[in-house]
């Protein structure tokens, strides 16, 4: 497969609300989109630094993933994106290699990417995204 950069970090957090202002005010960097994302069951906003993005997501619902995550671990880092050439191709040679997945196809996340996530039992306890243009399929 063929991975460029780190896409993004994922961090979840209970208010985006609350967590805008230390990343605006403390960091320095810039809110540039707040997107809600249905499939996943989140609310995210973005910031730029650098190739990288910081992506703060917000659970809309109790049973959204993002909500479960912050009840067994708190608040915090919860993925890392890779930007991938093909998000279709990469899923499926990880999966060829033994590696369990989460999606097995892209689907649909924020800012009009490809998403698809490894699971984080196959990946030494990081949840890791590949995410990209399209899904070359
Ligand atoms: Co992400």
């Amino acid at each position: 497969m063929e991975l460029t950069h780190i896409e993004h970090i994922g961090i979840a957090v209970k208010n985006l609300e609350e967590a805008i202002p230390f990343y605006e005010n403390v960091l320095g960097l810039k809110c540039y989109h707040v997107e809600e994302v249905p499939d996943q069951k989140v609310k995210t906003a973005f910031f730029r630094i650098g190739s990288t993005k910081i992506e703060l997501l917000e659970p809309t619902a109790p049973d959204s993933p993002v909500a479960k995550f912050i009840e067994k671990k708190g608040e915090g880092v919860h993925h890392l994106a890779f930007a991938a050439k093909d998000v279709h191709s990469a899923l499926q040679e990880a999966g060829d290699k033994g590696v369990r997945l989460i999606d097995s196809q892209p689907r649909p996340g924020a800012e009009g990417l490809q998403i698809g996530f490894l699971h984080p039992r196959s990946t030494f306890g990081v949840l890791t995204e590949f995410c990209g243009e399209s899904s070359g399929s």
